[in-house]
C-alpha cells in the first residue's frame, strides 16, 4: 500500500477530480489574476512562447486534468509525463512549481477555458 503521504501519487488529480459546466465568470477572474501574478512573466495568452508554451487553446490540445497536474504536480509531471518533457525540450527551462492551492490551479483551467 501506497503511505498516506506519498507526497507525488497522493495529490494527482485524475478525470473524476474535475467538472467542467458553463464558463463561470467568477472562477475565471480568480484564475486571471494569479496568471498576472504567477504566471505572466513565462506565459502569453496567446500562440508565442515566452519562456514557457503559450496558452492559446491550451484546452483544446490538453485534458483539464493534465493542466491541473503540470501546475500542481510540476516535477512529477517533468519527470514522468512525456507530453511536458516534450515541451521541456523545446523550452529548456524547468518550470517552477508555482505552489497553487488546489481552487488556484482549478479558476487558473476556467481561465484557460476562455483564451
Ligand atoms: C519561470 C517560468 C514559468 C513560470 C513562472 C510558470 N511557468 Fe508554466 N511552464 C514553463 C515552462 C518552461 C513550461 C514548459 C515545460 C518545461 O520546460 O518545464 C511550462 C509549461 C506549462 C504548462 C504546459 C503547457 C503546454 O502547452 O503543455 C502549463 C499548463 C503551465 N506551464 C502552467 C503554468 C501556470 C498556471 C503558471 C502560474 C501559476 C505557470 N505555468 C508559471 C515556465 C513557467
Amino acid at each position: 500500500m501506497e503511505p498516506a503521504n506519498s507526497p507525488s501519487k497522493a495529490a494527482m488529480i485524475s478525470e473524476a477530480d474535475i467538472t467542467l459546466g458553463e464558463v463561470d465568470k467568477a472562477l475565471v477572474e480568480k484564475g486571471k489574476s494569479t496568471y498576472d501574478v504567477k504566471c505572466q512573466a513565462c506565459h502569453s495568452i496567446g500562440e508565442n512562447r515566452v519562456v514557457g508554451p503559450g496558452w492559446k487553446g491550451m484546452l483544446t490540445r490538453r485534458k483539464p486534468e493534465w493542466v491541473m497536474n503540470m501546475i500542481l504536480n510540476t516535477e512529477a509531471m517533468l519527470s514522468t509525463d512525456a507530453e511536458a518533457q516534450k515541451q521541456l525540450e523545446q523550452c529548456l527551462v524547468r518550470m517552477p512549481n508555482q505552489n497553487l492551492s488546489k481552487d488556484d490551479a482549478r479558476n487558473v483551467v476556467e481561465f484557460m477555458r476562455t483564451l
